[in-house]
């Protein structure tokens, strides 16, 4: 007698590239560390299709194969799986809504720590450097900026971009409230922009998972823009919980623009201080 060849489905719905996701994010977590398997379902879709075309595998199952056995390969996923883009003074409002509301409550501080979890290769790192450095303030600042991917850490280390983002980033820089001239903060060479070695001498730049890793300190503010809009709300639960129990009573959380505390457990734990940019105060 032949067994009929259809698929049973005990999760409802689940298409076999779900499942087939499933087990690939299942054998990255336990072979390797890397905990994706909260990420938000569609984005992550999009990402793996794109991954399997330049990897040139026409199964995830393949791809899986692929990346267990090789770690060249797992770094080019862990590139294409997590979007990286990011800009200097990026959403400029944010800056002008930061230096005015923000900047009066942290020079009643002796020292300030401040984390920019998920801060990719660094420029908004920079921009916050250069914005406490215009309010007399950066040489009290102690900054975290961390990410768990090293390859982005590496180039946010550096502080090296290209020249050509300089034109953008000074219009970015003087609708976020500069008042300088955007080239003091950096030298030309060739095709690059250094910029200042002073705007790194107070950061620490380190790998952090936020969806493995613990607290490492407490912090005055923290910064998690355009970073948990890729996550489901388990993990986004799960990063609002760390960032509450880093952040000291009064402490300043800053969000992307597209993310929010509304209607998440810790709504009532903070205070709202400006609706549009996404700033909080946690309340005590
Ligand atoms: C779109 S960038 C945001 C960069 C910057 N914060 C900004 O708003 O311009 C998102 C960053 O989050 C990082 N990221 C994604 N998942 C993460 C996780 N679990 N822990 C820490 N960083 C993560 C990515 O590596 C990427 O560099």
């Amino acid at each position: 007698m032949s067994i009929p060849l259809i698929p049973v489905m005990p999760a409802a719905k689940s298409t076999l590239e779900d499942i087939e996701i499933q087990l690939l994010l299942e054998g990255i977590y336990q072979y390797y560390g890397f905990d994706f398997r909260d990420y938000a379902l569609a984005s992550l879709k999009r990402r793996v299709r794109r991954i399997m075309q330049s990897e040139e595998v026409s199964t995830i199952s393949a791809l899986q194969d692929r990346i267990l056995h090789d770690a060249n390969c797992l770094e080019r996923f862990l590139i294409g799986l997590t979007v990286h883009v990011t800009a200097m003074f990026r959403d400029p409002s944010f800056f002008v809504t930061f230096r005015r509301r923000v900047v009066p409550l942290l020079r009643t501080y002796p020292f300030i720590r401040i984390w920019h979890a998920g801060c990719s290769t660094g420029q908004e790192v920079y921009s916050m450097a250069i914005l406490l450095h215009e309010e007399g303030l950066y040489h009290r600042c102690r900054i975290y900026a961390t990410d768990m991917n090293d390859y982005v850490l590496q180039q946010a280390k550096s502080g090296i971009y290209s020249l050509r983002l300089m034109q953008e980033y000074t219009h970015l820089y003087l609708r976020a409230g500069g008042t300088r001239s955007f080239s003091e903060y950096y030298t030309a060479a060739y095709e690059n922009a250094i910029f200042r070695s002073f705007l790194k001498e107070n950061v620490v730049f380190s790998q952090h998972n936020l969806a493995t890793d613990n607290s490492f300190n407490e912090f005055n503010v923290i910064l998690c823009r355009n970073v948990l809009i890729y996550f489901n709300s388990t993990l986004q639960k799960r990063v609002h919980q760390l960032f509450y129990d880093s952040l000291c009573s009064f402490g300043i959380l800053g969000l992307g623009r597209q993310e929010t505390l509304k209607l998440t457990p810790f709504e009532q734990h903070y205070e709202e201080l400006d609706r549009d940019n996404r700033l909080y105060r946690r309340l005590h």
